[in-house]
């Protein structure tokens, strides 16, 4: 058969593969997802970054050939989440790093519901906020990625609802992958990536983390956002990946380490 026949759309490898694209990543403002808009608009993409922070608070982006406007948002609130996407309107790809800092987890015996359901809404539930409404404007070609880390196949003790929200995920990407189609659905499952969402951990314990990286992990390293950014293009480009949780880890979940 030739591509023709299957209607495989010609190879998106190239110098500028999401030319003339439009990606949302919410959470775009830091780490992992400031890696993906850097990734997509070196790769020709227009990016929109979405988060709640104000404009005069975000990081300066470099673009490559791409650009980059910005959008405030909070993904979870749906009334925001729908703003969001009505302003955007019609898009390619969507990337959704958004999730509370690490304060937010909690053992079982600290936490009363609130608190338990404050991790699930700003993680499982934003998720679903952004694909809910997202998914009406991407084009047929396009894509949604989604994040978690691998706590989903690990856990860590003390933080069971992050364990639950990145589980949740994980099962319900190739169930969106199915009913969304041709539009693909995956997930990133990240290692430990050296990004501001450490910055407010005590500097000894995170300092902890990223030495037993460098000893423990097979590649010898922790990650870093470009990692990740690196991925969230490849899931975007790849017209046949679908339903699929890739691990970008250094191999954490072979070691113990934390
Ligand atoms: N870093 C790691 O080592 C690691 C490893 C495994 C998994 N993960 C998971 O990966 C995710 C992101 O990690 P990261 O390192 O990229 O974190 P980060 O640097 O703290 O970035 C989080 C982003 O989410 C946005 N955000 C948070 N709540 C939001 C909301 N309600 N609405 C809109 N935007 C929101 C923040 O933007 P604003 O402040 O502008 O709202 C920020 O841009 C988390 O789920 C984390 O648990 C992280």
């Amino acid at each position: 058969m030739t591509n023709e026949e299957t209607q495989v759309p010609p190879l998106t490898i190239g110098s500028a593969p999401l030319a003339g694209k439009t990606v949302v990543v919410v959470g775009g403002t830091s780490g992992m997802g400031r890696g993906a808009v850097s990734a997509a608009a070196y790769a020709g993409a227009h990016v929109i970054v979405a988060g709640r922070r104000a404009l005069t608070e975000r990081p300066e982006v470099a673009t490559g050939p791409g650009s980059v406007a910005q959008a405030v948002v909070d993904a979870a609130d749906e009334d925001s989440v729908k703003q969001l996407f009505d302003d955007v309107g019609e898009f390619d790809h969507l990337f959704v790093t958004a999730a509370p800092k690490p304060g937010n987890w909690g053992p079982l015996l600290t936490q009363d519901l609130t608190a338990a359901r404050s991790y699930l809404d700003g993680k499982f539930w934003s998720s679903w906020l952004s694909a809910r409404y997202g998914a009406e404007q991407i084009h047929r070609d396009g894509s949604i990625t989604f994040l978690t880390g691998c706590s989903a196949i690990r856990p860590v003790s003390g933080a069971a609802m992050v364990t639950a929200a990145f589980g949740a995920l994980e099962a319900m990407t190739p169930a969106l992958a199915l009913e969304l189609g041709p539009v693909r659905v995956n997930t990133i499952r990240p290692g430990l990536i050296q990004s501001e969402m450490w910055d407010d951990v005590p500097v000894e314990i995170r300092d902890d983390f990223y030495r037993k990286a460098r000893e423990r992990f097979p590649v010898r390293r922790g990650g870093a956002v470009e990692d990740v950014g690196h991925a969230a293009l490849f899931l975007m480009t790849n017209s046949f990946v679908t339903g699929v949780v890739l691990e970008v880890s250094g191999g954490e979940p072979l070691v113990t380490w934390a």
